[in-house]
C-alpha cells in the first residue's frame, strides 16, 4: 500500500514564515520567537515558548529573536533553537502527524548560505522526511504557471530577490539580490521622522505599521496622519512625503537590478522578460511600485510590470505546487 503522504510549501521569511500543505492549511506567522525573561514571566506567561504576535504583544516578559533576520548568526546556539522552535510550530499547524510521511519544499531567506542550509536540514529533521530547497523567485513564477518566460521580483523585508525564470531551475548567475527592501524603507522612514521632529520616539514596529497601512511612490504626496510621541507628549503629524520618500529610496537600486538581469540574459529572450516582470512579496503592496517600476524601465524598451494576488502567500503556496509534481529523485531525505 502507498505510504499516505503530505506535502508542505514553507516560506521561512526574515518578517514572517507561511506553511501551505496538500491537506488544505494554510498558515502565516511572524517569524518571531519569545522566551520568557525569568521565572516570574514564565509562571505569568504560562508556557516557555511564544511565536509570531503572541511573542509580540508580550515583548516586555520575553527574549525576542527573530532567528532569520539578516545579520543573525546562524550558528549562535540560541538563535538556532529559536529556529528550531519556530519551524517546529509551523510545521505542526499543518497536522503532520495525521500522515505516514511529509514531503516539502523550502525556500530560505537568500542570505542564509549553504553551510547555514546544513543547519536548516538539522532543524527540519525528525519532521520532515525529505526535503527539496529552492529560491523564493522560483517558487513565485511556478505558483503563477509563469515559468516560460519572466521576471520575478520579490520585495521582501531583509532582502529584494530578482531572479529571471525561463523554463528550468534558475542558476547562481540568474538571481541577483539587494539589501533594498522593506526593513531599509523601515529605517529610512526613521531617520527621515527623527530628522524632522527632533525627539520624536518611535520604533521600527510603530513606523513598519504606519508604512504598511499610507505605502505609495509616485505621485501626488498624499496625506498620512499619526499620532508621535515627542518627548513624551502626544502630537499628530502628517508624514506622507516622509512615506514617500523613504519607499522611494529602495526603487533605484531595484530597477538597476532588474535592469542587470535583463542585460545579462540571452538576447533572444530578453524581450520576453521585458515583458514579464512580476513583482511579489509584501513590497509589492506599496501603492503605484508597479508603473513606478514599469516607467524607470521604459528606457529599455517596451515592458510589462505586473503584481501577483496573494503576494504574502504566493512563496508557500509556490512551493506546495512544485512539491506536488517533483518527482522522488529530487528530494533529499533527510532521515
Ligand atoms: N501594504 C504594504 N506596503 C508596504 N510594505 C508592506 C505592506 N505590507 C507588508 N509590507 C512589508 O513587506 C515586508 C514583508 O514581506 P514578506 O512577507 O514578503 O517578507 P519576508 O518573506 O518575511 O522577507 P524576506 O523575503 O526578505 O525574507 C515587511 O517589510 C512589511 O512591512
Ligand atoms: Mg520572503
Amino acid at each position: 500500500m502507498m505510504a499516505d503522504r503530505l506535502y508542505i510549501g514553507i516560506d521561512l521569511g526574515t518578517f514572517q514564515s507561511t506553511i501551505s500543505s496538500s491537506a488544505g492549511k494554510s498558515e502565516t506567522i511572524e517569524t518571531v520567537v519569545g522566551k520568557p525573561k525569568d521565572p516570574v514571566a514564565r509562571n505569568f506567561l504560562g508556557r516557555d515558548v511564544l511565536f509570531g504576535a503572541d511573542a509580540l504583544k508580550n515583548k516586555l516578559a520575553c527574549n525576542l529573536f527573530r532567528p532569520m533576520a539578516a545579520g543573525v548568526a546562524q550558528d549562535d546556539e540560541a538563535n538556532l533553537a529559536a529556529a528550531k522552535a519556530f519551524v517546529t510550530n509551523l510545521i505542526e499547524t499543518a497536522d503532520p502527524e495525521e500522515f505516514d510521511e511529509v514531503y516539502g519544499v523550502i525556500c530560505s531567506p537568500s542570505h542564509i548560505s549553504f553551510t547555514d542550509k546544513s543547519n536548516l536540514v538539522a532543524t527540519l529533521r525528525g519532521q520532515v522526511n525529505a526535503i527539496m530547497v529552492v529560491s523564493e523567485p522560483f517558487a513565485t513564477a511556478f505558483g503563477l504557471e509563469e515559468i516560460g518566460g519572466s521576471i520575478v521580483v520579490d520585495i521582501g523585508a531583509g532582502t529584494t530577490d530578482i531572479a529571471r525564470i525561463y523554463g528550468t531551475f534558475p542558476t547562481e548567475e540568474d538571481e541577483m539580490t539587494i539589501e533594498h527592501a522593506g526593513d531599509s524603507i523601515d529605517n529610512e522612514l526613521i531617520s527621515l521622522i527623527c530628522k524632522k521632529y527632533t525627539g520624536a520616539q518611535v520604533t521600527k514596529d510603530m513606523v513598519r505599521k504606519w508604512k504598511e497601512e499610507f505605502s505609495y511612490v509616485g505621485g501626488e504626496v498624499v496625506e498620512c496622519m499619526v499620532e508621535l510621541s515627542v518627548e513624551g507628549k502626544k502630537q499628530v503629524v502628517d508624514i506622507g512625503d516622509l512615506v514617500r520618500d523613504a519607499c522611494e529610496t529602495a526603487m533605484p537600486h531595484i530597477v538597476a537590478t532588474i535592469k542587470a538581469i535583463v542585460a545579462s540574459a540571452d538576447p533572444e529572450y530578453q524581450p520576453v522578460l521585458r515583458n514579464n516582470v512580476i513583482l511579489s512579496g509584501g513590497g509589492s503592496l506599496i501603492q503605484g511600485v508597479a508603473d513606478r517600476i514599469a516607467d524607470e524601465l521604459s528606457d529599455i524598451g517596451d515592458v510589462n510590470v505586473w503584481c501577483c494576488e496573494d503576494p504574502i502567500t504566493k512563496v508557500a503556496d509556490g512551493a506546495l505546487a512544485l512539491s506536488q509534481v517533483m518527482p522522488d529523485e529530487q528530494y533529499t531525505s533527510i532521515n
